[in-house]
């Protein structure tokens, strides 16, 4: 058990969710401390019974805490965990800024849990788009090898933080009023709309969402050969992401045989029966810690290729579960 766990940016998207899983999951620990940006102190929170107020979160605010669980923005995440590293705490971070710094674990538990154990420094939780494809992979990647994925996502607007959910409600209000709405989270109106972009380009004309989902599905993997083409599409559904992914593998696997491995994976559930029109999608997957997958079948273009669709809560699996669950497994094993 950890003595003092700090939770830094508690206010966010995301933030708010760790705090609702550590209390629903029972997460022991002797104290709790709320931290976010000067905007939010002083502000008063309810957890497991208790009032907490949110402190600011500065590079001298880490004496004395044992774990860190954060999730801010990348250049908030740069600028403060390395002092909370040298204060000697463990740090668990869910932006985007660490994940591929060769001395940094990017883990998630059900898949490389040992880089986590082994951490000296930080430990990244992976992008929420990449996180729901890794763990419908991984089962695949043992029993066949993953050899190339095609993957594109329909992402939704809570990923891009609260003021993401805010633009769609907004936006939408707006749009159906025939006004003028001024959006903030997105370069493009969002509502009634797909926007093929999240990130900046890069000069090869892939984004730095989708370079994500290339390098950190290998780094997590363990397998630098695994080929990756991804296109993230952000769409106007406020929470959970949904993918179609493409699978390429070195022996054949019939669909299944793919059914087989996904069923008996813990945290995936298999939603698939094309007859009565039973699959996954956003509307029913928000609030659920699992990965859903259906519409399996070949790809009828191509040798050893199948097809898929996989739908899972951003804010949970894809950030605020896996992070929680790492906490976890660093718990169990604290001396
Ligand atoms: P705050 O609410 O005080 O701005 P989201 O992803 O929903 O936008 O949330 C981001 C989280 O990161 C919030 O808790 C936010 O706190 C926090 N945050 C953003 N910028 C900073 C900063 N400069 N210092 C500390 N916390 C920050």
């Amino acid at each position: 058990m950890f003595g003092t766990v700090a939770i830094v940016g508690a206010t966010g998207a995301v933030g708010r969710i760790i705090l609702q899983l550590l209390e629903e999951r029972g997460f022991e620990a002797g104290t709790f401390r709320l931290l976010a940006s000067a905007r939010s102190a002083g502000q008063k929170v309810q957890f497991r019974g208790q009032e907490l107020v949110i402190e600011e979160l500065t590079k001298d605010c880490f004496a004395g805490v044992d774990l860190v669980i954060a999730s801010t923005p990348d250049d908030t995440a740069a600028e403060y965990l390395p002092a909370a590293v040298a204060a000697g705490c463990r740090v668990i971070d869910e932006s985007g800024y660490w994940r591929m710094k060769p001395e940094v674990a990017l883990v998630v538990p059900e898949i490389n849990p040992q880089a986590a154990l082994n951490a000296k420094g930080i430990i990244a939780s992976p992008n929420c788009s990449t996180t729901q494809m890794v763990l419908a992979l991984k089962p695949l990647h043992d029993a066949a090898r993953v050899k190339r994925v095609i993957v594109t996502t329909y992402q939704a607007t809570s990923g891009a933080g609260l003021q993401g959910t805010e633009d769609l409600m907004q936006g939408s209000r707006a749009a159906l009023e025939g006004r003028d709405y001024q959006y903030s989270a997105f370069a493009h109106p969002i509502a009634f709309n797909a926007i093929p972009q999240i990130g900046g380009f890069r000069e090869d004309g892939y984004t730095s969402e989708e370079l994500k989902m290339v390098y950190e599905t290998r780094k997590i993997l363990g397998d630098e050969t695994i080929q990756v083409c991804p296109t993230c599409v952000r769409i106007p559904v406020s929470n959970c992401h949904s993918e179609v992914i493409n699978v390429e593998t070195e022996r054949p696997l019939t669909p299944a045989e793919a059914r087989e491995l996904f069923e008996s994976t813990p945290g995936i559930t298999v939603v698939d029966d094309p007859a009565s029109g039973t699959y996954p999608m956003p509307a029913g997957c928000s609030g659920s810690d699992d990965v859903f997958i259906g519409r399996i079948r070949r790809d009828i273009s191509r040798e050893n290729c199948l097809t898929f669709w996989c739908v899972s809560d951003n804010l949970r699996k894809g950030a605020a579960t896996n992070a929680v669950q790492i906490a976890e497994l660093l718990a169990e094993h604290a001396e």
